[in-house]
């Protein structure tokens, strides 16, 4: 059997730190504890010891080198939203939008699962930062896991390690994160390749900005620095210290003229965060760089000088793999060829991984997700939809000369976009702060691709509905408040890249395309581009995009840019619902600006 050498602490005398260990190694009683110092050598142990355990398979050397495949139990292949809690002292805080548990009560409980739940396993203890070591935008973390694929996987998202402790020092404050498969072994008990429990909890404790996860080794449930500390906790702490924790990507562009534009985008999940983000511009746009500063998650603060910068807080991309080709991301192709973590997509025969969407012919024989024999006759998905791989941002072709900058990113434009079949146009823009916080606010988005009637659209405001770690009401209100205070707020945009024909098929072919309304958003931001007034906002006509390379008609234009007014004014009707839910915390600004639109409307 591998081992790991037994490197107990290693230096550091923060006395909340090391209280809090003891405390969770008395209640969770592991057989060792191991501090990550974050080495490469460790990540390479920690694999070792992985394969010979069944949780991962190397991949083909010659194809993948330094690549392992990983298959969760079918059980625990996704964020679980329903067992996901904001668990703030009063249940108002937390909000409608929020399932709610009174904080003692839920701390008796994680006691209860938690209690031995650590029987037979290691704890690692994974310290990190979010955001560049030492950046003043960063923020330090503690996560204690007896999952190894966490910790491995927690060295690629996060600056992790060693490092992260001596930026901790000996004072420093850290968002404590105890996370638990819950699957304690008995003496002699065999262990499964991936272990969790039927029992699942992701809670959020606001007011004393901590975390406690029970029962998943998968993605958002388990890599806690991701959703529950840089989005849930995070938004929490930018409410009170006057900045932005977001689901958003950051991308630069930069115009044959050498102008660098930042811009920001909230898409919901699964929605092309990622996509987006690495985008290589099309025919027509020689001279144009696209470049990546982050892919879902972005923390914002108010500069000196009246702007907003962002930096990226992950150092990893985990991505959604089906669907991704040298057609739609080439970039992340490129990424995912060497030193990556798989999970859940299918095993070829010659030890590459296959999915969905891949270039070229379908193999004969595959094994799929599930670790069963798979053939093009199979009526299951080889790949689970939901399969993410796990890999560096280093790793990325298209990577911002600035990802890893301290001071991050001056963000010059917000676009906010969901998956909406019908009424919602390509590209429109906000008239000033206030109407895009309301355009971003009543956001929405189709839980699937075939659902077409707007009764099957989620409201996703921001793309922080899973997110926010208080209520949205307020959210909104705090982002009234930044916008109100800077000299020079970035301008808000609308994207839907998703509307469809009559037939279902997408109007706008999408992908790398998307530039050509990113060149826009770039034009009027810095002045030069033309839009026209309408009721829902600044539009683009035809001759205002560039077409050269595509054969896009102005009728196809006209198809996807023109809004119903009978539909957009019962969508606005339909956002009262919406806004109802939250009484008398909603923010005035934005039932008004729900009234002006219907009054441009009527
Ligand atoms: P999370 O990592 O879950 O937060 O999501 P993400 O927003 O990064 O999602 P991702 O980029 O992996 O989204 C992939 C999905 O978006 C796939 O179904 C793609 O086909 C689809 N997609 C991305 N860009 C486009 C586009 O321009 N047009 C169309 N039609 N689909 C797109
Ligand atoms: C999302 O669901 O928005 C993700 C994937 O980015 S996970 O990290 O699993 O939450
Ligand atoms: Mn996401």
């Amino acid at each position: 059997m591998a081992e790991l050498a037994e490197p107990i602490n290693t230096g550091t005398k923060n006395a909340k730190l090391l209280a809090w260990i003891d405390e969770m190694v008395t209640l969770a009683e592991p057989d060792s504890v191991y501090w990550c110092d974050g080495s490469k050598d460790e990540y390479d142990r920690l694999s070792a010891l992985m394969v010979e355990a069944g949780t991962l398979l190397p991949l083909n050397p010659e194809k993948r080198p330094g690549c392992f495949l990983a298959r969760s139990d079918p059980n625990d292949v996704a964020r679980v939203e329903n067992r996901t809690f904001i668990c703030s002292r009063d249940e108002a805080d937390a909000g409608p939008t929020n399932n709610w548990i009174d904080p003692d009560e839920m701390r008796e409980t994680m006691r209860g699962l938690y209690t031995g739940c650590m029987r037979g396993r290691r704890m690692y203890v994974v310290p990190f930062s979010m955001g560049p070591l030492g950046s003043h935008i960063a923020h330090i973390g503690v996560q204690l896991t007896d999952s190894p694929y966490v910790a491995m996987s927690m060295r690629v998202m996060t600056r992790m390690g060693q490092a992260a402790l001596d930026v901790l020092g000996d004072e420093g404050e850290f968002v404590p994160c105890m996370h638990s498969v819950g699957a304690p072994l008995e003496p002699g008990q065999a262990d499964v390749p991936w272990p969790c429990n039927d029992t699942k909890y992701i809670i959020q404790f606001p007011e004393e900005r901590s975390i406690w996860s029970y029962g998943s080794g998968y993605g958002g449930n388990a890599l806690l620095g991701k959703k529950c500390f840089s989005l849930r906790i995070a938004s929490v702490m930018g409410r009170e210290e006057g900045w932005l924790a977001e689901h958003m990507l950051i991308l630069g562009l930069e115009s044959p003229r050498g102008e660098k534009t930042y811009v920001a985008a909230a898409f919901p999940s699964a929605c092309g965060k990622t996509n987006l983000a690495m985008l290589i511009p099309p025919e027509g746009y020689e001279g144009w760089t696209v470049s990546t500063v982050g892919d879902d998650i972005a923390w914002i603060k108010p500069g000196d000088d009246g702007r907003l910068y962002a930096i990226n807080p992950e150092a990893g991309y985990f991505g959604v793999v089906p669907g991704t080709s040298m057609k739609t991301n080439p970039n992340a192709m490129k990424m995912m060829e060497r030193d990556t973590i798989f999970t859940n997509v299918a095993l070829t025969d010659d030890g590459d991984v296959w999915w969905e969407g891949k270039d070229g012919a379908t193999p004969d024989h595959l094994i799929d997700w599930k670790g069963n024999d798979w053939t093009p006759d199979s009526d299951v998905l080889a790949a689970h939809p939901n399969a993410r791989f796990t890999c560096a941002t280093s790793q990325c072709p298209s990577a911002d000369p600035a990802w890893d900058d301290p001071n991050g990113v001056p963000i010059s434009a917000f676009v906010f976009g969901g998956r909406l079949s019908n009424t919602f146009p390509l590209v429109y823009e906000a008239r000033d702060w206030e109407h895009g916080v309301y355009m971003a606010a009543t956001m929405g988005s189709e839980a699937t691709a075939a659902a077409v009637d707007q009764a099957a659209i989620r409201r996703d405001p921001m793309a922080m509905l899973p997110f926010c770690g208080y209520n949205m009401a307020d959210y909104w209100q705090h982002w009234l408040t930044i916008g109100s205070k800077l000299a020079n707020p970035p301008k808000i945009f609308r994207v839907n890249w998703f509307r469809k024909d009559d037939a279902g098929n997408f109007i706008w072919p999408g992908f790398g395309e998307n530039m050509r309304v990113l060149e826009w958003v770039v034009d009027r931001v810095n002045g030069h581009g033309h839009a026209e007034e309408t009721p829902i906002g600044m539009m683009p006509s035809y001759e205002d995009l560039t077409w050269t390379g595509l054969d896009f008609s102005p009728a196809s234009f006209s198809e996807i840019m023109t809004v119903d007014p009978l539909a957009a004014m019962q969508e606005a009707d339909a956002q009262k619902t919406l806004f109802d839910d939250f009484g008398d915390r909603l923010p005035a600004e934005l039932e008004s600006q729900r009234q002006d639109q219907k009054a441009r409307l009527t």
